[in-house]
């Protein structure tokens, strides 16, 4: 029970290592609000959550809207009277495919992996306060610390696809600055930066088996992520085990980066 009487919020809650992230709250004593734009499966997932005797709730929240935010933490309070914890994850890939222009991907992306970080640290910083700490963890990527893998099989194009890439080196060091700014207040700020892990996000990609070998083989450790390799690094840094841990990034990927 490393998390017992604490209440932690996860956007992008319900799928992929947002869901294994509630998944793993909730086995360890938290309260759980799952805050995403899936209605369906979030729903499930509370049910889930709540059979195996967790308490849990649903809030559709969708991160890029400021007012949006102000009424999911209302509702975290409402429900449980405090927040320990946020876990910053809903994310979008790059969208190189959408359609749209390069301008449009760019926004899109900036205002989901970017902007929504930052309006979760506003919008959480009175609750923490009040309690005396929290901690907030955002889910990053190894492309917020390296550029992109080139896809051997995909035609090259000019298209500048960084969107992704800046947008989790934005929220790698939003975590900095935000951990050195709110310390006083004994609320932690860190980033998570995982290698590819097995989950809808990715599930194009590995679906054509000789990328999903090429990324493997980027993995030293011989393997493709999974969403629990993720959980239990974010689950350490939400629990009091992590009380000496700020403005740290915790880097889960197999070794891709190290090399
Ligand atoms: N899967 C990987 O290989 C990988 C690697 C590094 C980092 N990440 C990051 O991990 C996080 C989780 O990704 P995942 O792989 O579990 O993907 P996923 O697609 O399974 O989950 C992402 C969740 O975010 C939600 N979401 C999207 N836009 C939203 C919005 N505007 N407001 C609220 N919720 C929104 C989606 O509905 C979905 O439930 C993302 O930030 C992603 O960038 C993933």
């Amino acid at each position: 029970m490393r998390l017992s009487g604490k209440v932690g919020l996860v956007t992008g809650g319900a799928s992929g290592i947002g869901a294994s992230t509630a998944k793993a709250f909730a086995d360890e004593g938290a309260k759980v609000v799952i805050a995403d734009i899936q209605d369906a499966m979030s729903e499930r997932l509370v049910r889930e959550l709540r059979e195996g005797g967790a308490d849990a709730i649903y809030f559709h929240l969708d991160v890029t809207d400021e007012d949006n935010w102000r009424r999911a933490v209302d509702a975290a309070l409402a429900a449980f009277g405090r927040l320990d914890v946020l876990v910053n994850n809903a994310g979008i890939g790059g969208r190189r495919d959408s359609g749209g222009s390069e301008l449009d991907n760019w926004n899109q992306v900036m205002a989901v992996n970017a902007t929504g970080p930052f309006l979760g640290v506003k919008a959480v910083l009175e609750p923490m306060k009040k309690i005396g700490g929290g901690s907030v963890i955002n889910i990053s990527s190894i492309y917020g610390i390296v550029g992109p893998t080139l896809d051997p099989h995909l035609p090259p194009t000019d298209a500048i696809a960084g969107a992704y890439n800046a947008s989790k080196g934005s929220i790698r060091l939003l975590s900095k600055a935000a951990a050195l700014q709110l310390s006083k207040y004994n609320i932690r700020v860190n980033s998570v930066h995982p290698g590819f892990i097995d989950t809808p996000l990715t599930a194009r990609a590995f679906s054509y088996p000789e990328t999903k070998e090429h990324l493997r083989r980027l993995h030293p450790i011989g393997r493709l992520g999974k969403p629990e390799d993720v959980a239990n690094a974010v689950l350490y840094l939400a629990s009091d085990e992590a009380s000496f841990v700020t403005g740290a990034e915790l880097v889960v990927d197999g070794g891709y980066t190290a090399q």
